[in-house]
């Protein structure tokens, strides 16, 4: 394997672009694959046995392509198909998980609120995280049905987000959370209209950049990182290209070319 072999990255849609930003950013010399699996999006409400097949057909897909690693910029995916992968590649396959270590350390109120698909929140890698991390902390779960849409449409402010943001976060809010965790990589892109309907003491806390940083240990483990020289990030959606490339430059900075990907 070359070092210089790119990076695949995969979501369910759009919300792995908050990821790939942050991969991007500390790791500049590195060519980028991205897969957004928006013909199947929302995984949140999907069967683990279907996101452990969509999982392992875009996984097939990126290595056919030469990735030299692997990134499951989803929550959902991660909880239901991480260790399926792992098993099948010898490749390192980095994945996420809301971030409740680092919350649990920063509340003060003792409250720490968890915005996350219903698939996180319902699977067993979720509920070992807390087992493991939230201690004396009082750990409060919310399922956000509609916001993905929302985020793959591109619409990240305005009446119908505000009024869903409120409908989730108004019950952390009474239960005392003053630290929210976006669970699920779509959400970061509602940062700005979250931050406007929240009182200001509350801290928000999502794990883009954390996977980023795992990402570069394990390529340093494995003696792949790239030198320099990364070519154009490449980019591929099982939904209509148009639908990605509309959306991409907002939410990637740019124009790029998408191809779609029948798998
Ligand atoms: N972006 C995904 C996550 O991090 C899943 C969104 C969905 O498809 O429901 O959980």
């Amino acid at each position: 394997m070359s070092n210089n072999a790119p990076v695949g990255v995969f979501d369910s849609g759009v919300g792995g672009l908050s990821v790939l930003g942050d991969i991007n950013r500390l790791l500049p010399q590195e060519t980028l694959l991205y897969v957004a699996d928006s013909g199947h999006v929302p995984y949140g409400e999907k069967s683990a046995e279907y996101i452990r097949e969509r999982s392992r057909k875009i996984a097939a897909f990126l290595v056919e392509q030469g990735a030299k690693a692997l990134v499951l910029a989803c929550n959902t995916a991660t909880a239901a198909a991480v260790a399926d992968l792992r098993s099948l590649y010898d490749t390192p396959v980095v994945g996420m998980e809301p971030a409740v270590k680092p919350a649990a350390l920063a509340t003060r109120s003792g409250v720490v609120g968890v915005l996350a698909t219903t698939g996180t929140l319902q699977s067993a890698r979720f509920a070992a995280l807390l087992d493991r991390f939230a201690g004396s902390v009082q750990v409060v779960t919310q399922p956000c049905p509609g916001l993905v849409e929302c985020v793959e449409r591109g619409e990240l402010r305005g009446p119908h987000v505000e009024k869903l943001l409120r409908a989730y976060t108004d019950p952390l809010l009474e239960a005392g959370c003053d630290t929210l965790i976006l669970g699920c990589t779509h959400y970061p892109f509602l940062r700005a209209q979250l931050l406007a309907v929240l009182p200001p003491h509350i801290s928000l806390i999502d794990t883009g950049a954390a996977v980023a940083r795992q990402l570069r240990a394990r390529l340093i483990e494995a003696d792949l990182l790239a030198a320099g020289g990364a070519q154009r990030p490449r980019f591929w959606t099982t939904a209509a290209p148009e639908s990605l490339g509309r959306v991409l430059p907002v939410l990637w900075g740019r124009n790029e070319t998408v191809r779609a990907l029948s798998v």
